[in-house]
């Protein structure tokens, strides 16, 4: 059986798939990070769906350049279509999967590592393999943000706990991450969680980076 890659209904207009999820939180992440990402990043964006966050990132900081990557073919279709707008600074999509052993390889240029929502909604080996591939590509220093819903040890928001409910219905290898479990996964790749960023709708955007 093929998992679905996402929850929800996407319009396509043109060869741009229209994420209603990425158009509520592309503005309150790019707020944090126009400002967070250093002067001329070179953006890995892992899980990057349809493109929209490459797309509305290079509108905000013209001195950045920014290499979309996903599993899927549409979503690679649809960074590639957004991509137009910006034709020297949102490279070509590239086809990256981050359970595949070194799929780091290649990408040794990148300052800063950007994922948003793809930790719950993917079994815990892609965590694993982000934070194995972080760990190599900021090794000299750089920045990872991560961005999504996560449970805290305590007090978690009602609508966190029935997401991680809904997407465990769904598929039991899924389910909103414990925030612990990932700064350490982070951590044995020695990268420390820096900054802990609230976000609308009981999300979190974290920073991570090497203790050096
Ligand atoms: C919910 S969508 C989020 C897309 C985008 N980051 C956003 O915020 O709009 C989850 C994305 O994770 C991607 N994905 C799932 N497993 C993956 C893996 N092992 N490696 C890379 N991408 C993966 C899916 O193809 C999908 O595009």
């Amino acid at each position: 059986m093929k998992y679905p890659i996402h929850l929800e209904n996407r319009d396509l207009i043109g060869k741009r798939l229209v994420s209603p999820t990425s158009e509520r939180n592309r503005t309150p992440i790019g707020e944090h990070l126009a400002k967070l990402l250093p002067q001329n990043a070179q953006v890995l964006e892992i899980a990057a769906g349809t493109g929209q966050h490459a797309h509305h990132m290079c509108g905000l900081r013209t001195d950045i350049c920014w290499q979309p990557t996903d599993i899927d073919p549409d979503s690679l279709l649809s960074q590639a279509a957004y991509a137009q707008d910006f034709p020297e600074r949102i490279l070509d999509p590239v086809e990256l999967n981050v359970t595949h052993p070194e799929w780091w390889s290649g990408f040794e240029n990148s300052t800063t590592l950007f994922c948003a929502n793809m930790i719950h909604i993917a079994p815990w080996n892609a965590a694993q393999g982000l934070a194995r591939g972080a760990g190599h590509l900021l090794r000299q220093g750089g920045k990872m943000f991560l961005y999504g819903p996560f449970l805290l040890e305590t007090d978690n928001a009602d609508s966190n706990l029935e997401f991680d409910s809904n997407l465990k219905a769904r598929n039991p290898e899924w389910g909103v991450r414990s925030l612990d479990a990932v700064k350490h996964i982070f951590a044995d790749q020695g990268l420390n969680l820096e900054a802990i960023i609230e976000m609308p709708r009981n999300n979190l955007l974290l920073k991570f980076a090497t203790s050096s």
